[in-house]
């Protein structure tokens, strides 16, 4: 009987830290979330929200373009491979691993 309860015991220990461990990932891709929203939100003030320029207006729409493609431009314009009037400086102000995470967040999902 204590051999029993005891088994219990540890399968309650068990679930208890399943679900702690599922509550942690879910916070943490929340954070992953959020941290990738606001990285591509500083591009919205001349690309528009989630890469949608308004109307009329004069800035590429850059949600079109794939994610790969975004990222290799993104690239093109950090490497200096592209000029242009203000994204080559931009590009450069983030890492790498930044650049993948705005392109994953903006570019067509196809
Ligand atoms: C200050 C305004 C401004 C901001 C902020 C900005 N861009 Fe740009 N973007 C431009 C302009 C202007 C161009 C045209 C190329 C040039 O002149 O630099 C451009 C071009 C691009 C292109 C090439 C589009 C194509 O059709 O080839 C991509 C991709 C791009 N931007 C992505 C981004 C991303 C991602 C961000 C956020 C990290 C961003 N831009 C932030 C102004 C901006």
């Amino acid at each position: 009987m204590v051999n029993v309860s005891f088994k219990k015991g540890l399968l309650a220990v068990g679930v208890g830290a399943a679900l702690f461990t599922a509550t942690v990932s879910a916070q943490d891709i929340q954070a992953q979330r959020l941290y990738a929203q606001s990285l591509a939100a500083t591009c919205a003030n001349c690309h528009g929200t989630n890469g949608v320029s308004a109307p009329g207006a004069t800035m590429p729409v850059i949600n079109q373009l794939s994610s790969s493609v975004m990222y290799e431009q993104l690239q093109a314009f950090k490497t200096g491979a592209r000029t242009g009037t203000i994204m080559h400086q931009l590009a450069k102000g983030y890492t790498d691993e930044q650049l993948k995470i705005i392109a994953d967040v903006l570019g067509k999902k196809n």
